[in-house]
């Protein structure tokens, strides 16, 4: 979790901030320049470095004189002041952007290279390190340049993700830089006392496995990332997250306190003894409804015949913390629909006895597994809010925006 300091905090809490900007080698670098501009505005101190192929863009004269400080090139220039450079200036920085980042650095800092002295100072960084990639859509749609992009997502890292529109390379697609403002704002939130900072949010991820014997389990296809994008943007707006997950494909993000469990009844029990101690349940984890009746001590040995599997139903964790919610709790639930899905989630909030209910459909890139979502927001019975398809991340962002406007949490917040 990002550690928060308590000094006071001029407008958009950047004065004061130390912001070390790296520029690669992409047309976006122009807006670079613009960014500068509005962080020195902000009240930021800014230090900007390039990499050679961002020279061929922009000189580094313009860097310098926005920024008032120089632009250093040369890793292994000899300095009595900073012996080594790259380490001095991560230690400097309160928060390092990359901004454009061309698919070429999104991949070394992927990798962990560090072989100029951007990427240096970004394999030295300990503070948190943005990135605002920019690069052509089909470079965008790229299956490496995405593996690298979730990576990065993986390892902390935040992605600023570039909008759709008019490409310098002549097409119409995704991979335009976010527009410095947008950078700008996300940078000041998170540096200042965001809007969940002091509630405590106990979220949910992942899937269960139910076994059937030693070697044999029921499961779904949950990945984990919902939930995690959920963990990942509360903890980013200053919430006290506790995580309970179950088996996952991706890393659970650096958040107050995280729990790995397997079965359903592994997650009740973890989730009821959190329950007491929060403001905020989100269930987004993937709880199986059914479990064998009885597990099996030996491997299940296969035989001429067919076989059946006696399920029983598991515990229905989400009804039963909601009902028992103490007054101002507040219970988010989730409600995976193949069919029907606005009429079944409205029944299953209020059935429940959730405040809010999301809902997502299974479909195209949408549902288990997938990076992107398409949900419906239910406060009761009344939908209010929906989105297209966007990233999980833009998926979370979405449903917290709603959440910290709650009148129980914005108490929570105190
Ligand atoms: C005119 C031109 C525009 C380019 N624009 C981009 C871009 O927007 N995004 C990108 O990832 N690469 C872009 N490239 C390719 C990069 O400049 C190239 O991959 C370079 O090696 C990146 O180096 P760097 O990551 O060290 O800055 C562009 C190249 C040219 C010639």
């Amino acid at each position: 979790m990002t550690s928060r300091r308590s000094r006071s905090r001029g407008e958009g809490g950047l004065e004061g901030r130390k912001i070390l900007l790296a520029v690669t080698g992409g047309i976006s670098a122009y807006k670079s320049a613009f960014l500068v501009r509005s962080l020195v505005r902000a009240g930021a101190v800014v230090r900007v470095l390039m990499t050679g192929a961002a020279t061929r863009f922009v000189t580094p004269l313009t860097f310098e004189v926005l920024s008032g400080n120089p632009v250093p090139m040369d890793m292994f220039a000899s300095r009595s002041d900073a012996p080594v450079e790259h380490v001095e200036l991560a230690a400097w920085a309160d928060a390092v952007v990359i901004a454009p980042a061309t698919a070429d650095f999104i991949g070394k800092v992927a990798g962990g290279l560090a072989d100029d002295l951007p990427s240096a100072v970004v394999c030295a960084a300990r503070c948190p390190v943005w990135l605002a990639p920019a690069m052509n859509d089909g470079m965008w749609d790229n299956p490496a340049v995405r593996r690298n992009i979730r990576i990065l997502a993986d390892d902390g890292r935040r992605i600023i993700d570039p909008g759709e529109g008019d490409l310098a390379c002549g097409t119409r697609g995704a991979g335009r830089m976010a527009e410095p403002e947008h950078i700008i704002s996300e940078l000041a939130l998170s540096f200042g006392p965001g809007p969940l900072e002091g509630v405590r949010m106990l979220i949910t991820a992942g899937r269960t496995e139910e076994e059937i014997d030693p070697v044999r389990y029921i499961s779904n296809r949950s990945s984990g990332k919902m939930g995690f994008a959920l963990a990942r943007h509360a903890a980013e707006l200053g919430a006290e997250v506790t995580l309970i997950h179950g088996p996952v494909d991706v890393s659970p993000p650096a958040v107050s306190a995280v729990t790995r469990i397997g079965s359903s009844a592994e997650m009740k029990n973890a989730v009821s003894k959190a329950f007491p101690k929060c403001d905020v349940l989100i269930m987004a984890a993937a709880v199986a409804d059914y479990t064998p009746a009885s597990k099996a001590r030996g491997k299940i040995r296969r035989g001429a015949g067919g076989m059946s599997l006696d399920l029983e139903p598991t515990a229905d964790i989400l009804a039963g913390l909601a009902g028992r919610k103490k007054d101002g709790q507040v219970v988010v639930g989730f409600a995976l629909e193949s069919e029907d899905g606005e009429a079944s989630a409205r029944r299953k909030g209020v059935a429940k006895g959730c405040n809010y209910i999301i809902l997502n459909m299974i479909g195209d890139g949408t549902g288990f597994g997938t990076d992107t979502n398409r949900i419906t927001v239910f406060r009761g019975k009344r939908k209010i809010a929906e989105t297209g398809l966007v990233t999980k991340s833009e998926a979370a962002s979405a449903i917290l925006e709603i959440l910290s406007k709650d009148r129980h949490v914005k108490k929570a917040a105190g």
